[in-house]
């Protein structure tokens, strides 16, 4: 961590914590971690703070917004790509999938109304890659379900969802889900809002299982999903939304019929 300046880093490379040094209960530095900034952002930074102005330098900005069917486009041999890998890197296509994402001008238009909670449009359907509109109404819920060997990010475009992901715990075959009406443990890794402009993402080994509710003011989302076979599918679990045992986070589980 450094508390100083931006200025001062150059200054006191030694102003962060030292090797050994505890700076919590139980929270000891084992590496000094040491911010650098270059010269030139140094500079930039201390521009924007002293109002100073020059001729800003004559690059593409290599975040400016894409059309949907440009960031669609630059996706789909990504996604192609990624099913001929052996070990794919899954998060860093994640990322990459939101980064896209975050550049979408405009964003879709959404494909009429509806009375149902959940309505899916299809906005791309190139497999490997397919990618929905999600509308939902106010307190809808997405039950508990799965991913099985595909992976997705949720963008939220208006109002809000709760997103709840969690881990199957109980030692399962490579690619293989538990048996039906099995009951096994799940545990709840992350709990947070997806609001305008948020991100959800899960693979097919972290945090392959979702909920999903819908705010006061239902959700519009864009969900981005990457297939790796034809068995690619979700499935509904049941589970009992009490925690059990020491562990705050596990739950108790089963795929039913
Ligand atoms: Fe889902």
């Amino acid at each position: 961590m450094f508390f100083g300046r931006v200025e001062e880093i150059d200054d006191t490379p030694s102003a962060d914590h030292a090797e050994g040094e505890v700076i919590g209960d139980g929270v000891r530095i084992r590496r000094r971690q040491v911010l650098r900034f270059s010269a030139a952002a140094g500079a930039v930074a201390l521009l924007a703070r002293t109002g100073e102005t020059r001729e800003p330098p004559k690059v593409a900005d290599p975040f400016a917004p894409l059309t949907f069917e440009k960031v669609v486009e630059q996706l789909r041999p990504l996604a192609g790509v990624l099913l001929t890998l052996d070990q794919p890197n899954e998060e860093a296509y994640l990322h990459t999938v939101a980064a896209l994402l975050h550049r979408v001008q405009p964003i879709p238009a959404s494909s009429g109304k509806s009375s149902r909670p959940m309505k899916m449009s299809a906005l791309a359907r190139h497999r490997p890659l397919v990618v929905y509109e999600i509308d939902l109404k106010p307190g809808a819920k997405i039950r508990l379900h799965d991913h099985h060997d595909y992976n997705g990010v949720i963008y939220g475009v208006e109002g809000a969802v709760e997103v709840r992901n969690f881990d199957i715990v109980t030692p399962q075959k490579k690619g293989r889900s538990p048996d039906r009406d099995k009951e096994f443990d799940i545990r709840e890794t992350t709990r947070g809002l997806v609001t305008a402009g948020r991100v959800s993402s899960l693979s097919r080994r972290r945090e392959n299982l979702h909920e999903v509710v819908a705010g006061k003011d239902g959700a519009r989302l864009i969900d981005v999903f990457t297939f790796f076979s034809k068995e690619a599918r979700s499935r509904y679990l049941e589970f009992d939304d009490k925690p059990h045992g020491k562990d705050k986070r596990l739950y108790r589980a089963a795929y039913k019929r």
